[in-house]
């Protein structure tokens, strides 16, 4: 079931916010997903507002590993089929958890490869050029790791990513305006790729518009769900988006560097994937070693390799969390934090001298589960948050994003983050920070 967008705060007029350390008591208290929190490793000394790029470890992901290390202790070599969860299916197994959270069937979706790796894998399937339809089209303001790939799957063609490699500009910097990513898609596009959420703004595209477009103009068209899975519910086999790749280490808070998914529609099973390997080969005949490659009948083909299943042990502790809690309640949840996120900076934080203002859309349909707070000196504000123990991230050139988790972050939380920036620009601390990049930002 869709989150009821009707229900969502409307940001032109806040009735339900009000000032106050005694309000923001006074929500979390009536929060009925506050005790998910204790299930999760917060620590008592920091405000963690980062779940949007790395989520927070939890005590179920910590127990799914450990239980995958006993059984690794135990079996050795038969963990593959023994055990309570055995390693041959985890990675369907994954996915079928994971389906319902992008509105999918469970075999339309499966754990594996990065970001990246699956974007790379399913463009080498579903990138045909023919003709005169040879253009890619996606945006200037995707993920920069998402570009690299796409540009670099245009030369595998042969062609000229110059030329073939279309990004959709942005009218202001931060958000894309659907009509004019509908305007580009003409019959010269062969493929589209877009972020569902953008992962500056924090900005959620109309999927299902976009998609429906696409389709009737014969173009196919894949989503990064990376900053919208575990915040946003989709549903992608309905809106018949052909395919979609995310990582699980953001809201679904599947551990640094842990596994990634993707969607395939269940139209294209049988499709050969264009990077095949043996864990996309049918389960049952597998081992049988047979030279000639029979893809498995879902989602589960376009596996490369063996799946790294400590790592994904953690995944599956942490999923459960987030199906017991339902993507709808957190969507709700989120979406009336990153309300009050917003009204606390722009009735405490946008005049003179503080100067801080919102990039992030404000109806509830069009925003993801972060709130972009611009300043001309993000950098260092970012940076005096963190001193004092708020745990923000920055984007250039001006966004410290701010991301109040459904599952872990308090309001009373919000309500003292916005006390802190405050009193970071009152006090002039930022001063003794330098304007310098992180490595990791
Ligand atoms: C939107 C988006 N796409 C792609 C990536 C790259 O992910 P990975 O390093 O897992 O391939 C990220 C990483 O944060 C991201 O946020």
């Amino acid at each position: 079931m869709p989150c009821d967008l009707a229900m969502a705060p409307d940001v032109a007029k806040w009735p339900r916010y009000q000032l106050g350390l005694e309000h923001a008591t006074a929500r979390d208290a009536e929060d009925g997903l506050r005790h998910f929190r204790e299930r999760f490793y917060v620590r008592p000394d920091r405000i963690y507002l980062d779940g949007n790029s790395l989520g927070l470890a939890s005590r179920d992901a910590e127990a799914a590993v450990l239980a995958a290390l006993e059984d690794w202790k135990t079996f050795g070599i038969d963990g593959w089929l023994s055990g309570e969860r055995p390693w041959f299916s985890l990675a369907e197994e994954l996915g079928a958890l994971e389906s319902e959270l992008v509105g999918a069937g469970p075999d339309e979706v499966v754990m594996t490869g990065s970001t990246t790796v699956n974007l790379h894998s399913l463009v080498s399937t579903f990138y045909r050029p023919s003709g005169t339809r040879t253009l890619i089209l996606a945006d200037e303001l995707n993920f920069p790791s998402d570009l690299y790939a796409l540009d670099s799957q245009v030369r595998l063609h042969g062609h000229d990513p110059a030329e073939h490699l279309v990004l959709a500009r942005s009218r202001d910097g931060r958000t894309l305006d659907e009509n004019d990513l509908i305007e580009q898609m003409t019959d010269r596009v062969a493929l589209v790729v877009l972020p569902a959420v953008l992962y500056r703004s924090g900005q959620l595209l109309d999927l299902e518009r976009l998609t429906r477009t696409a389709r009737a103009r014969g173009i196919t068209i894949g989503f990064d769900c990376a900053h919208s899975v575990g915040a946003v519910p989709h549903r992608l086999h309905d809106w018949g988006v052909d395919f979609a790749f995310w990582c699980t280490y953001k809201y679904l808070n599947g551990g640094p560097g842990a596994v990634g998914s993707l969607f395939v529609h269940e139209r294209h099973f049988g499709t050969r994937p264009g990077l095949a390997g043996w864990w996309g080969h049918h389960k049952a005949r597998q081992f049988d070693m047979g030279l000639r490659f029979e893809q498995a009948p879902g989602a589960g083909a376009w596996q490369i390799g063996t799946p790294p299943v400590l790592g994904a042990a953690a995944l599956y502790g942490a999923l459960r969390i987030l199906q017991e809690a339902g993507i709808d309640a957190i969507r709700a949840k989120s979406l009336d934090q990153t309300g009050y996120l917003m009204f606390l900076v722009d009735e405490l934080l946008s005049q003179a001298p503080y100067g801080f203002s919102i990039g992030t859309p404000r109806e509830a349909a069009r925003r993801g589960g972060h709130v972009a707070v611009e300043h001309p000196d993000a950098i260092r504000i970012a940076k005096a948050l963190k001193a004092r123990g708020v745990v923000p991230d920055f984007r250039p050139p001006n966004v410290i994003r701010l991301a109040p988790i459904a599952l872990y972050t308090t309001y009373v939380e919000l309500w003292q983050t916005v006390q802190t920036l405050r009193e970071i620009v009152d006090s002039g601390e930022v001063e003794r920070f330098s304007a310098a990049r992180e490595t990791v930002a």
